[in-house]
């Protein structure tokens, strides 16, 4: 028998329909300990609730999220609102008891994130931050590739996040364009968590960084916009204590050819591996012998999670969704095993400590140090 799950939903927008999504064909993953779905959904938008009236399982509807925050039935709730709201959203989730899948980026600076994690801290709550891309199986074999010891010394690291959408000046000025709704950190806050799940998890924390920001368009329809658009992160990172080894972080907006890339690069003396979603079914594994080797290893729909989908089939965006979900309840029920895990607050915090050191970065023109 799975256990089941009610989840609120507050911010029913983009994020918010691909959680019902999830939901509503949970039964695709074999012998899955939980049955969760989604029982009620808060947004300030009425157009944006009615979409909901099309789940069958939500029970409420609100514009105050506080109404599904007094829910007793609920045991979990997902927040995915603008990043202005984020701390003070999350702070009364955690108040009213209930488990918490946030958003990225965890709060809108790194003094907000940290109010966010003092709160977790004494409240005991089971609390994940939102990243979905390395559920990919090509992701996950670049993880287990780096983590295998057999590499030999590690040259370098390179993650990254591609849009191009910002590149169309016609595109709307919404939220995700002014620093006060998304945050001074901009792209970073935007995309960042994302990169960094990868290489935080595998220990490749930081030591400095050296920031190349850029910004889009000044004016879009419907206002001013003042982000940054474009962040390359070049940071140090210490592997094993030995000789620091370069990180490259990437996070665009306006990156020509791109629509959604995400990619991940491990490179060693004797081995390393690559993969990007814009081929989602390929690893690249690097290995060198007598001769160098670049193998193109076809991988189809070996998700950590197993599904009824055929091992054959290639992984999308709603799949990997899906499999992050899986892998918070697991972590959430105490059975997550040898499975990546979502991200964690205390690794949420270090990429807003990450992201604030490169906004400083950026003004100085300097290599900055995180502490
Ligand atoms: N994990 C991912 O891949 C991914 C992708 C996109 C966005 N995000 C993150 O999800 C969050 C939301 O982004 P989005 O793209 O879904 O935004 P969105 O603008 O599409 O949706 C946000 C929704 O929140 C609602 N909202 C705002 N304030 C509210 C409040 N006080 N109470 C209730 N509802 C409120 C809005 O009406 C809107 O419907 C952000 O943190 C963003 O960084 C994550």
């Amino acid at each position: 028998m799975s256990k089941n799950i009610n989840v609120g939903v507050i911010g029913g927008g983009l994020m918010g329909r691909e959680v019902a999504s999830a939901f509503g064909r949970w039964f695709v993953i074999n012998d899955s300990k939980v049955n969760p779905s989604l029982y009620a959904v808060a947004d300030l938008n009425k157009e944006a609730l009615k979409w909901f009236n099309s789940v069958p399982t939500c029970k409420l509807l609100t514009e105050n999220y506080q109404d599904l925050l007094e829910c007793p039935e609920i045991d979990v709730v997902y927040v995915a609102v603008p990043h202005n709201m984020h701390e003070k959203i999350y702070i009364d989730v955690l108040n009213s008891g209930k488990d918490l899948l946030a958003e990225k980026p965890f709060g809108i600076d790194l003094g907000s994130a940290e109010r966010i994690v003092k709160v977790i801290k004494s409240s005991g709550q089971f609390v994940r931050c939102s990243s979905e891309f390395p559920f990919f199986p090509g992701a996950q074999r670049v993880y287990k590739v780096a983590k295998s010891g057999e590499i030999g010394r590690i040259l370098e690291v390179r993650s990254g996040f591609h849009h191009g959408s910002d590149l169309d000046f016609s595109k709307a000025a919404n939220w995700k364009r002014q620093s006060k709704t998304c945050g001074e950190i901009g792209v970073m806050g935007d995309l960042g968590m994302h990169v960094c799940h990868v290489p935080f998890r595998l220990g490749f924390e930081p030591r400095s960084v050296y920031a190349q920001l850029q910004k889009g368009y000044p004016e879009r329809p419907g206002g001013a916009c003042d982000t940054w658009d474009n962040a390359m992160l070049h940071a140090w990172i210490d592997v094993d204590g030995a000789e620091p080894v370069p990180m490259r972080l990437e996070m665009k907006r306006m990156a020509p050819g791109e629509t959604d890339t995400w990619f991940i690069e491990v490179l060693g003396t004797d081995g390393g591996a690559r993969f990007s979603t814009k081929e989602p079914r390929t690893l690249w594994q690097f290995s060198r012998g007598i001769e160098q080797e670049w193998r193109r290893v076809d991988l189809g729909f070996d998700t950590p999670f197993k599904t009824i989908t055929g091992g054959i089939f290639e992984p999308g965006f709603p799949d990997i969704l899906m499999q992050m979900w899986a892998a918070f309840f697991a972590e959430r029920e105490g059975h997550l095993n040898e499975c990546f895990g979502c991200v964690t607050p205390s690794e949420a915090l270090l990429s807003h400590r990450l992201f604030a050191a490169a906004v400083q970065s950026q003004q100085l023109n300097q290599v900055i140090e995180i502490t």
